[in-house]
């Protein structure tokens, strides 16, 4: 399975910042926000990615992360010229995925919770159709969301509904199997203009192979689309790492962790970042 990280889109809810620089660029906390939707992709055991981002902001991720090979991964970079919808994603990855099966996040989603490795683990090893994921909240008409029966089948999907059949908002997370690239072609834009994964999930849907998992209460999905939920997030960072020590999204920690690179290689990138806390964390790993 390949990934890809959807790091575009136009961020308007951070404007002016995101005028000036590319929203997923932005710290959370002590680290680029793209750190953490790359290292859910990690935790999955995923080590081809593909970013796709604006003309702009593209270059800016090709130099933050390079060609992976730091971390014993492969990266490749595509532009998509304009917000196109999600679902496009899949269209501009085509040859990047070579009829592989392929997991999508978006570039300002984050999650963290106890037991989340072994779902990523189960959805990936998923052999047919799609696994999306579901998350309780107060308001899910900002989302996707999905209604489903007790035996967690998805009996249907709205995007943004103003009345919506649930509380289960559906994060930016998705699994796809190989038919994933045929079926993003055949979509229709929306009314909006957009390629929507609710359509795709829909296809999906219908031939009886959506599979939703749902994350519980204690789980954590952080939106970082707004200045309060940007601040609300780096603090949740913050408090965990400092009250418990372990870095969330350490992508060098993880990379080692998943022995995709050597303690040696861990040492020389903890090395480059010494005179930071997160360059001391790297090589207090090895103590
Ligand atoms: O965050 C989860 C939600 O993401 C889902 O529940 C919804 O079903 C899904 O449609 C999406 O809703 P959003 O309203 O959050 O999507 P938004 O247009 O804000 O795009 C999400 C991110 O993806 C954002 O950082 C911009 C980026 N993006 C968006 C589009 C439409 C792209 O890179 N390219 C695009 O074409």
């Amino acid at each position: 399975m390949k990934g890809i990280i959807l790091a575009g889109g136009s961020a308007t809810r951070l404007y002016p910042l995101s005028k000036a620089i590319s929203k997923q660029i932005m710290p959370v906390y002590d680290k680029p926000m793209i750190y953490y939707p790359l290292s859910t992709l990690m935790l999955a055991g995923i080590r081809e990615v593909l970013i796709i981002s604006t003309p702009r902001d593209l270059p800016v991720f090709r130099d933050l992360l390079e060609s992976g090979e730091q971390l014993g991964m492969h990266f490749e970079y595509i532009i998509q010229e304009k917000p196109n919808g999600l679902a496009e994603a899949f269209i501009l990855a085509e040859e990047f995925l070579q009829g592989q099966p392929a997991c999508l996040i978006l570039g300002d989603n984050m999650f963290y919770g106890q037991g989340f490795s072994s779902m990523l683990k189960r959805a990936q090893s998923t052999q047919k159709g799609a696994t999306i994921f579901g998350y309780y909240v107060k308001d899910p008409r900002a989302y996707g969301v999905v209604e489903f029966n007790e035996h967690n089948q998805v009996l249907g999907l709205e995007e943004k509904p103003e009345n919506p059949k649930s509380n289960y908002a559906v994060p930016g997370l998705y699994f796809y199997d190989e038919t994933v690239v045929q079926k993003a072609k055949s979509l229709k834009p929306s009314k909006r203009g957009e390629l929507e994964i609710t359509d795709l999930n829909r296809l999906y849907l219908e031939e009886q192979r959506l599979h939703v998992e749902l994350f519980g209460r204690g789980f954590a999905w952080l939106d970082t689309g707004n200045c309060d939920s940007l601040l609300e997030a780096a603090n949740f960072v913050a408090t965990i790492q400092n009250r418990q020590g372990y870095y969330i999204a350490c992508i060098e920690e993880i990379a080692w962790r998943n022995k995709w690179i050597t303690g040696k290689q861990l040492c020389e990138l903890g090395h480059k970042l010494e005179k930071t806390a997160y360059g001391q964390y790297l090589l207090d790993l090895l103590k």
